[in-house]
């Protein structure tokens, strides 16, 4: 049964939003080196000068300080803005109640008496997906969220958390999985559809992968930090692949890769969150809206990813 209702359709009229796990994520992202506060609120103010409004965040993003970052922001924005944040399942994290608990240190944090989307991070080794459920149902009840989702949940995790909100009268709003042209599992298993069919939103995150759709890196130039070991297996396979999106882009007024990337992801049906450092990216980014790849075009990339980096199996 599909259960889009009225508290979930936002995130269904939502084409693209803005990551946040930059703002402040010093080991992956080299937050304080290159980039520090004044370019992420430059970022946040571009998103919504081009009308992005959806921000996804979580409570371990740079230990809270995404979260902290975007409640300043928050504050001075004349714009609404649509809050997405996370729980994230430490081990020490044993109850369901951690859950409504968790959610108040981050409204503390955002200076919120609400989000829009409130979502489990990753499955928990220590609690079903149903005592989950009922921690994220608390949070629904006590008013501090409008709508509930999961993230890295498969699919057999995610019908028994959407089952399970489902006795309490609350829709399964979403689920935020790695996907991108060249990480494709979820559309080959099955995930992609099966959230289509039940009203489930599916949010893409690493729609660039890091930063690779973009062009900008190679063999040659590999991304800095951990993304270089990331990503050793698919930086020297990348060249043609970026050869075919910039062709691509071009029959299209000249958009870039990233826009393809992106245009990509929502032409399959589901909510990129390009994560940015700077004014400059999300502006760019913003260029995948308004128009859309042709049938064969996606043929094309899909043939040549599925060839090239088995996309289908990762
Ligand atoms: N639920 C989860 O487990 C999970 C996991 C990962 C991410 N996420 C969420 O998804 C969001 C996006 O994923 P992501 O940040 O991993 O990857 P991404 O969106 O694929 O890549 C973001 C990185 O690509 C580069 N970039 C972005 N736009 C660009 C442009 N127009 N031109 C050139 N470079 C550009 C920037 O890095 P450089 O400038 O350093 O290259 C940026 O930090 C995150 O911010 C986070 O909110 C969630």
């Amino acid at each position: 049964m599909n259960v889009i209702n009225e508290e979930t359709r936002f995130l269904h009229a939502t084409e693209m939003g803005l990551g946040a796990w930059q703002w402040g994520d010093r080991i992956q992202w080299g937050y304080g080196h290159g980039y520090g506060e004044r370019e992420v609120h430059a970022a946040f103010q571009s998103a919504l000068q081009k009308g992005i409004h959806f921000v996804d965040t979580a409570e371990a993003y740079g230990n809270g300080l995404s979260e902290r970052l975007l409640g300043k922001y928050l504050k001075e924005s004349e714009h609404p803005v649509l809050v997405a944040t996370k729980y994230f399942p430490w081990p020490w994290r044993l109850s369901a109640r951690s859950i409504p608990s968790a959610l108040k240190g981050s409204l503390r944090r955002l200076g919120l008496e609400r989000v829009d989307l409130y979502q489990i991070h990753w499955p928990s080794p220590i609690l079903g997906p149903e005592r989950m459920m009922a921690g994220l149902a608390e949070c629904v009840k006590e008013g501090w969220t409008r709508c509930v989702g999961v993230s890295n949940f498969g699919q057999n995790r995610m019908i028994r958390s959407y089952s399970a909100l489902a006795q309490s009268g609350i829709p399964l709003a979403s689920n935020q999985v790695h996907f991108s042209m060249i990480r494709r599992a979820v559309e080959a298993n099955g995930t992609l559809a099966r959230c289509k069919e039940l009203g489930i939103r599916m949010i893409a995150y690493s729609p660039l992968e890091k930063g690779l759709l973009t062009g900008k890196y190679s063999d040659e130039n590999p991304p800095p930090g951990p993304r270089s070991q990331q990503y050793a297996e698919w930086l020297p396979k990348l060249a043609p692949l970026l050869k075919l999106m910039t062709g691509i882009g071009q029959d299209h007024g000249g958009k870039t890769n990233a826009q393809v990337a992106l245009n990509w992801v929502i032409c399959k049906g589901a909510l990129p969150i390009p994560g940015a450092k700077k004014p400059a990216q999300v502006e760019e980014n913003a260029g995948a809206l308004g128009w859309r790849l042709s049938e064969d075009e996606i043929r094309r990339l899909d043939e040549h990813c599925e060839q090239v980096f088995h996309s289908g199996s990762h």
